[in-house]
């Protein structure tokens, strides 16, 4: 459906259209993910560093360490079987979605690639770039990013296989002695929880300044799934 609207720096009453670029699934996903990270974070460094609280009532009179580890472990769940899903709409979802935007096997996703680094980091002039869906540097970043999802969850569920008889976790308790025992995974899975917060600060960021300089509705895309388009893309 074409749109009419007005950006600054494009041609005053050019005819915009909208393209449907974030399905159902990759929104639901989106957000349960930055609300399960957010969670994940806060619980997992009250975990690693706990708050010295003196209270005048017994210590088996209180619990609140415990229903932190409790929201962790609970939250922990939601992430890995959202993520789960994530991997499984890579295979079923539309071009938007599809593995093969992560992945840069093109020579033009590698220029892309230098052309998003100088929008970004030296913020050039002239490096008007409009992609619909992820640009290629995005892809590779967000691939990455699920790496780490996967290493946070493997070493997570390794902690977790200690405390626990469900078959899930016990799933993961052989990666406990190959990383060198409990205190090194524990490492890990601390030390990760820095990437996420870096992650979640610039990720932020560039929304935002895409937003602002290509005015097409990045930031709302991820809400209703519409991004705005001047030229023929296929949908
Ligand atoms: C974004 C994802 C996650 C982040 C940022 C995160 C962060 C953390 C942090 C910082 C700690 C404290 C480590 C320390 O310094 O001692 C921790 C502990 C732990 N995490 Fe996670 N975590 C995440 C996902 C998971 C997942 C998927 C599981 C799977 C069950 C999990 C299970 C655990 C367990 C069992 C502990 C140890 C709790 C304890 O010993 O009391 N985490 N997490």
């Amino acid at each position: 459906m074409a749109t009419k609207a007005f950006v600054e720096g494009s041609r005053p009453g050019a005819s915009f259209r909208r393209v449907y670029v974030w399905e159902f699934p990759v929104r639901l996903y989106h957000w349960v993910n930055a609300l399960s990270v957010v969670v994940l974070c806060v619980t997992g460094y009250l975990i690693g560093k706990p708050l010295a609280i003196t209270y005048s009532s017994e210590a088996y009179q209180q619990y609140w360490f415990g229903t932190v580890r409790f929201l962790h472990f609970v939250t922990a769940f939601v992430f890995f079987f959202n993520f789960l899903v994530r991997i499984y709409w890579g295979f079923v979802g539309n071009a938007y979605a599809r593995w093969t935007n992560f992945i840069p096997t093109k020579p033009a996703q590698w220029r892309e690639m230098v052309k998003v680094l100088k929008l970004d980091i030296l913020q050039a002039h002239g490096q008007r770039l409009i992609t619909i869906g992820h640009n290629a540097l995005a892809g590779v970043i967000y691939f990455l990013s699920f790496l780490a999802f996967l290493f946070q969850s493997l070493t997570g569920f390794a902690l977790y296989s200690s405390m626990s008889h469900s078959w899930l976790p016990r799933m993961f308790a052989w990666i406990t002695p190959i990383m060198g025992g409990d205190f090194a995974v524990r490492q890990w899975h601390h030390v990760f929880m820095w990437f996420f917060i870096l992650f979640v600060l610039v990720h932020v960021y560039l929304v935002f300044y895409h937003d602002y300089i290509e005015g097409r509705g990045t930031t709302s895309s991820m809400v209703g799934g519409w991004k705005f388009d001047s030229e023929k893309h296929d949908e």
